[in-house]
């Protein structure tokens, strides 16, 4: 467990890390900050206190503050970050042009701010970064995606399928989603179209250890800071669920692109140059919002 310290010397008792601390470590008493010596325990190293700390006089090892970026200044205000939203759309037509590897990384490297339930992140990422890296493995998704249909047409295998994933979810998905398969995988071996991951030059799969407290959810948001990272670049996403459920089941093709045996594939994000320019946005509410009281 990380243990929380305080350089008396440089404390200015400002008080900023009792303020914020999730976990109550610290007190601003009039003999300056207090820390709670049965409650250091709780630290799980969220890095909140030396963030705030304007002196940086508190210290959760091994986090060290002369890593910490500067913020900077002038934060995206609402119209601006209003219209990244609206610009936004699920591309699936895609120039040939390559995404440049500073990209990728700038892509990545901004997914990696996005929260987590539980520090450290157990976000674990691959990077797809050429169109004949994804080519390698769509024989796979689609062979996967064949299989998964065959299989459920065997009622033990539907049966036991349904029980793992629950029938509501299992029910969805036989709704909505399913009858898309047979017809990609028709349109793959007889044209070669692949509608799993569009033609798209470049793709991010995001993974986590099972052991992992919100290890699902926390994929999923980095997927969406990079989905929007990428739009800043002029790049075009979409976020696509059903090559990440495929990679997830083949332990062949998880050993090839050096996926630890005990992850779990959560998402996918397929990027590129757009080929296609959107002239509106498409109107968007929620099922519903109640306002208690
Ligand atoms: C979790 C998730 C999984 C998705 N999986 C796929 C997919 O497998 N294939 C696909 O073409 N689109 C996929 N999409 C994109 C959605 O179809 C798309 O977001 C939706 O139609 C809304 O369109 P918009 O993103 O342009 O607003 C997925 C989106 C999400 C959020």
């Amino acid at each position: 467990m990380p243990q929380p310290t305080i350089d008396r010397d440089q404390c200015a008792v400002c008080g900023a890390c009792a303020a914020i601390c999730p976990c109550l470590i610290f007190e601003r008493t009039k003999d300056g900050i207090r820390l709670f010596p049965d409650r250091a325990d709780w630290c799980f190293a969220c890095g909140q206190c030396m963030a705030a700390c304007p002196t940086e006089a508190v210290s959760v090892p091994p986090l060290g503050c002369a890593d910490f970026p500067a913020l900077p200044a002038g934060a995206a205000d609402l119209a601006a970050l209003e219209a990244l939203f609206l610009e936004r759309r699920s591309v699936r037509r895609f120039t040939e042009e390559p995404v440049s590897r500073e990209a990728l990384e700038e892509i990545v490297r901004l997914s990696a701010t996005a929260p987590f339930g539980v520090p450290p992140t157990d976000v674990e990422v691959t990077v797809f970064s050429t169109r004949e890296q994804i080519q390698a493995i769509l024989p796979a998704v689609y062979t996967g995606m064949e299989q998964f249909m065959q299989a459920l047409r065997n009622p033990i295998y539907r049966f036991l399928i349904r029980r793992q994933m629950g029938p509501e979810m299992f029910d969805a998905l036989m709704e909505h989603l399913l009858p898309f398969v047979p017809p990609m995988c028709r349109l793959y071996r007889e044209t070669g179209f692949d509608s799993a991951t569009w033609g798209a030059p470049a793709m991010l799969l995001f993974h986590h250890p099972k052991r992992s407290v919100c290890g699902k959810e926390n994929c999923y948001i980095a997927c969406t800071y990079a989905m929007l990272a990428a739009q800043t670049l002029g790049l075009g996403t979409t976020m696509i669920g059903i090559v990440a459920g495929v990679v997830d089941m083949d332990k062949a093709l998880r050993a090839k692109l050096g996926i630890p045996d005990g992850n779990q594939c959560e998402i996918s994000l397929i990027i590129g140059h757009p080929a296609v320019h959107y002239r509106r946005a498409i109107p968007r509410e929620h099922k519903s919002v109640t306002w208690v009281g």
